[in-house]
């Protein structure tokens, strides 16, 4: 079956077409035809974190042309044209809202027809609502006119599955903004209840999959999630948007240029002994801003020792509340997703813990994948369509809050 995903949940406009078999437990294969993905992050830097009104504007300016490159790669560009004569008034309807996306994909339709494809997966929730609007109103007008099935995808099961899949042939891109993989994967080895850690820039959940695709949320942030906190520090450090990267160039730094026993402050890790699986981080960025208040401006040297110190509190709690859940509810397996899984330090931490409770290693992806993708979305999407559990497109609907069930 082939699924075409499509991911517009916060900066990065995303299209992935997969090819996949077999089911979850029964032989599960899949294998990239085309990936693409143009993210906007250079763009919202300036404003020191993601401005949704922006982001819904770029990603109607840039989903046709990720569509194109994902169908080129893929060798499924149809170059016989879609009659959309009478579809125009509906589709027009459709994307009342994104005219330049209108104005876009008319030119696509009437320039190629059908691929080869089973369904349309799109990420209707969690997110920034009006980024991920246009990607289902996308979703939609695409399926009307090539008359295919959509299943709506939760943000969150995609970094959590593609986090359970075992994947090959990854090579980094030569592209600076197309991520450009020749990927085959298949469930990796594991056993169930599983323990997702899912840790993004608006998401901090400990998540229990007792059976695949069925989800307990046993905690979560109470105010910023992870890499929002890592966001909002590396700001108060003067360090460019999307934080996470660059606090964890630093705090690599710092560890392999001084011994760790020098430090000279020290930060709070909050709720790390409380007895629930929630967490919060807002203290710590708040306890960050006063260190960067008394010591302004901050020297080179002070910013390894925050970045170092802010890293090792975020390890020790994110692994302290991890362990908690594996011993409280028998976890076998733990699975790490969401863009602060590619943070090395938080890979090794959690790897050491596991060994040390007598677990195998995390699941995570390759770093590149652990960001968002449309692969995850597409992923999602094909066990869905398979159980053909598909939407009404007239009544699909974005949800910031979506959470995991
Ligand atoms: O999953 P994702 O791409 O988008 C959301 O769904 O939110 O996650 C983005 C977040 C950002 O906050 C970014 O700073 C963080 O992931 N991030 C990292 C690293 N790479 C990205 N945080 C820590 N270390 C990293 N290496
Ligand atoms: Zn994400």
């Amino acid at each position: 079956m082939r699924i075409l995903g499509i991911e517009t949940s916060c900066d990065e406009s995303a299209v992935c077409l997969i090819d996949a078999q077999g089911g979850f437990a029964d032989g599960f294969k899949f294998s990239i035809l085309g990936n693409a993905l143009i993210s906007q992050t250079e763009i919202h830097a300036k404003y020191g974190g993601v401005f949704p009104n922006l982001a819904k504007r770029e990603h109607a300016k840039n989903l046709v042309p990720v569509l194109e490159r994902a169908l080129y790669e893929a060798g499924a560009l149809n170059e016989k044209p879609s009659d959309i004569s009478h579809y125009s008034e509906k589709l027009q309807k459709i994307l009342e809202r994104e005219s330049e996306l209108y104005e876009r994909l008319s030119v696509f339709l009437q320039k190629y027809g059908l691929p080869e494809i089973d369904a349309i997966a799109v990420t209707v929730g969690p997110g920034l609502e009006p980024s991920l609007w246009v990607g289902i109103n996308f979703a939609r007008a695409l399926a009307l006119v090539w008359n295919m099935p959509i299943v709506a995808v939760n943000h969150m099961e995609g970094h959590c599955v593609l986090s359970m899949m075992s994947i090959s042939g990854f090579r980094k891109s030569r592209y600076r903004d197309f991520v450009n993989p020749d990927i085959k994967g298949s469930v990796g080895k594991f056993e169930f209840p599983v323990l997702a850690l899912l840790i993004s820039g608006g998401h901090t959940e400990l998540v229990l999959s007792k059976e695949f695709q069925k989800y307990e949320i046993l905690g979560a942030t109470r105010d910023d999630a992870v890499g929002e906190a890592y966001d909002k520090v590396a700001r108060l450090m003067g360090l460019p948007y999307p934080g996470g990267p660059e606090i964890s160039r630093l705090a690599d730094k710092a560890r392999t240029s001084y011994e760790m026993s020098s430090h000279r402050i020290t930060l709070p890790r909050p709720m790390l002994h409380d007895d629930n699986l929630d967490f919060s981080f807002a203290g710590l960025k708040t306890a960050v801003r006063r260190i960067v208040e008394a010591n302004c401006p901050l020297t080179d040297e002070m910013k390894l020792d925050i970045a170092l110190e802010f890293e090792e509190a975020v390890a020790d709690v994110l692994v302290g509340k991890t362990i908690k859940a594996i011993d409280e509810y028998s976890a076998k397996t733990l699975v790490v997703g969401g863009g602060v899984s590619a943070n090395s330090n938080i890979r090794t931490r959690l790897a050491e813990a596991l060994t040390e409770a007598g677990l195998p290693p995390p699941l995570v992806t390759p770093p590149a994948l652990s960001t968002d993708n449309a692969l995850m979305i597409a992923l999602v999407g094909y066990f869905r369509a398979q159980n053909r559990d598909f939407v009404n497109p007239d009544t699909l609907k974005a949800d910031g809050n979506l959470r995991l069930i």
